[in-house]
């Protein structure tokens, strides 16, 4: 979604702007644009289309000490070069990025219009400039003119200003979307993500909600709402370069579905307890303390889509081990219900980025209504990290490819971590609890033997099936959640349409679309209802539907049933869910490479959904 970037300092601006704004390509946008001091005046250079295309238009020979830089994805005004950001007041002297939305923008702009203010795009960041524009008059600095504009908003925004009036400034304030300062050694930098700057600081400030900052190129002064200043804690991030580059794959997809067996590693670290059958973790003991888990009456897991899916499994790992009622709800449509919580509910909200809008919201609806959040989050330092009552960090490293896929992983694991540590309180016994730590510590081998053993057959399978319109994936039990995982994947980076659906219930309706030119993916291993998943298999073979089967190594599967079959290995029923993944991701990405498609960064798709 879109990105923002700023620096300024005594290096070239301009070719900081446009290497962060490189780095930002992965969250998915239309257009770019610049704003950089030339002569004195702002000189802006924007279009729709990629960063490579911004770069083409901006003259080699340019050198400004400040810039500020944006990629778009559109919400209010197509793609166009009106509509790119940055956006201008009447006079051109103000220069604005932003992300977020101005829901009250059509009745600024009616008012700014009358008042004689002259718009250009259809976009409701273009009010912030011309709101600043009719502030920033007489003794008035350009924080000031910035704070009385967001006084008059209503909505959210990250937005950086840059005026030629007091060009030693950039000024960035926040309300729910993120902003983080940049520290560096005479030059200060700004951005919606530490992705952009990662490259020349690893010192970073999180901009609170209601917060605004004033950088020049020796110091950053931050303001809370009531303009009074503050101190704030420079906190340090320990991403490696590492990771914000390909490392030899073709594509970050790629790269992360092989990092998984590293990454599942990471997640787990630190909160294996392998005297007691049961997980260690810090955030539950303080969140719970003494016999506090028992008052726990409901369990609520709230999520968007591959984070959503991640908490079906949880789901069935949270009622199996406590026994406890547990639901699972879009954060997307957990506000707009009148969902049932009270201070005996433990909310638990997934998400990779840990700026999902959506998420975002629902956490703040359940804490308002007395519930205890739990966090399970990747980015550090993240809006949902910083909500949240307590939390896991999955530790999983920038994923940088859209579609996601070892945050999957990590997210099903940390959430069976939660089962086992409530469970262990609760219904499971020591043995079991031993038993289940066993395989944990054997899985990060068999997620490499799945990578090593089926990577090359899923690779020919995606030739074999790449021109197949549609597809439906289907699971029972835990292996429905994979189910559904593995059709978004495909549809999502192949555009391919697939559904993911209970195995048991396509003879109550789907198995009408079954014919020769619709193939079924089922994910059946030999778990306690692998022969009920059997039956399902046999119903679509005998209406002529192709066959994908993914099981296990051991698990007969009836002569001619399939017409192909990949295999994993072996290991308990709660965890085939985390090997089978891998084959999933593995097609869904062959196919789309297969069909030419942007894997890293699919049409319409952002990697951190920041609006509601
Ligand atoms: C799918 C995908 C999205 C995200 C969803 C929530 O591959 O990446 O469905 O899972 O937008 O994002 P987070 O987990 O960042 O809250």
């Amino acid at each position: 979604m879109c990105g923002i970037v700023g620096y300024i300092g005594g290096s070239n601006a301009v070719n900081a702007v446009v290497e962060g704004l490189h780095r930002l390509e992965y969250r998915g946008y239309d257009s770019a644009g610049i704003t950089f001091l030339e002569d004195r005046e702002l000189k802006t250079i924007k279009d729709k289309g990629r960063v490579a295309h911004l770069v083409d238009m901006i003259p080699p020979e340019i050198f400004s000490e400040v810039a500020i830089g944006h990629t778009r994805w559109a919400t209010h005004g197509k793609p166009s070069h009106e509509n790119a950001h940055p956006h201008h007041d009447c006079g051109g002297t103000i220069s604005v990025v932003h992300n977020g939305i101005i829901e009250n923008y059509i009745l600024l702009k009616e008012l700014l219009i009358k008042e004689g203010h002259k718009f250009v795009s259809e976009t409701d960041t273009e009010v912030i400039a011309h709101l600043i524009e009719k502030y920033y008059e007489g003794s008035i600095v350009l924080e000031q003119a910035v704070k009385m504009a967001i006084d008059s908003l209503e909505g959210t925004y990250g937005l950086v200003v840059l005026s030629s009036k007091e060009p030693d400034k950039i000024i960035a304030a926040r309300r729910a979307s993120p902003i983080i300062l940049g520290v560096g050694d005479k030059e200060n930098f700004v951005a919606s993500d530490a992705t952009a700057i990662v490259k020349y600081t690893k010192k970073i400030i999180y901009l609170e909600d209601g917060e605004l900052a004033v950088l020049t190129r020796n110091d950053i002064r931050i303001f809370n709402q009531r303009n009074i200043k503050v101190d704030k804690k420079i906190s340090s991030i320990t991403w490696d370069e590492k990771h914000t580059s390909k490392d030899g794959y073709p594509h970050f997809m790629l790269k992360e579905i092989h990092e998984q067996p590293g990454s599942f590693h990471n997640t787990l670290a630190g909160h294996i307890d392998a005297e007691e059958g049961t997980a260690h973790l810090g955030g539950m003991d303080n969140l719970f303390p003494g016999n506090s888990i028992h008052r726990i009456r409901r369990i609520v897991i709230l999520g968007c889509g591959t984070s959503w899916h991640a908490g079906l499994l949880g789901e069935y790992y949270l009622e199996r081990l406590t026994g406890i009622p547990t639901e699972v709800e879009y954060a997307s449509e957990f506000r707009y219900r009148t969902p049932s919580i009270d201070e005996d509910t433990f909310v638990i909200a997934l998400s990779q980025s840990g700026e999902t809008a959506d998420t975002m919201a629902a956490i703040k609806e359940a804490k308002n209504r007395g519930a205890k959040v739990f966090g399970i989050v990747n980015v550090i330092g993240s809006s949902v990290s910083r909500e949240v009552n307590q939390g896991l960090y999955i530790h999983v490293g920038p994923e940088i490819g859209v579609a996601s896929t070892k945050a999957f992983l990590s997210q099903a694991a940390a959430l069976f971590l939660i089962a086992l540590y409530i469970g262990r309180k609760k219904i499971v016994s020591y043995k079991e609890g031993m038993e289940y730590i066993a395989e944990l510590e054997k899985l990060e081998d068999k997620l490499r033997a799945v990578l090593a053993g089926t990577e090359k057959k899923v690779k020919e399978l995606a030739e074999k099936y790449a021109s197949y319109p549609s597809f439906l994936y289907l699971g029972r039990g835990l292996n429905f959640p994979i189910a559904l995982e593995g059709a978004l994947k495909l549809k999502e980076i192949s555009y391919i349409h697939a559904e993911g659906y209970p195995a048991g219930e396509m003879k109550h309706g789907p198995i009408a679309l079954i014919d020769k030119n619709f193939p079924a993916f089922f994910v059946a291993p030999g778990d306690e209802i692998f022969e009920k998943s059997l039956s399902n298999i046999q119903e679509i073979k005998a209406r002529d539907g192709k066959i994908i089967i993914l099981t296990d190594e051991g698990s007969v599967i009836p002569e001619k049933l399939a017409d192909d079959i990949i295999r994993i290995p072996a290991t308990i029923e709660v965890f085939y869910p985390f090997l089978e993944i891998i084959p999933l991701q593995l097609f869904a990405y062959y196919i789309a490479v297969k069909k030419d498609r942007d894997v890293d960064k699919p049409r319409n798709l952002a990697k951190s959904v920041t609006v509601e």
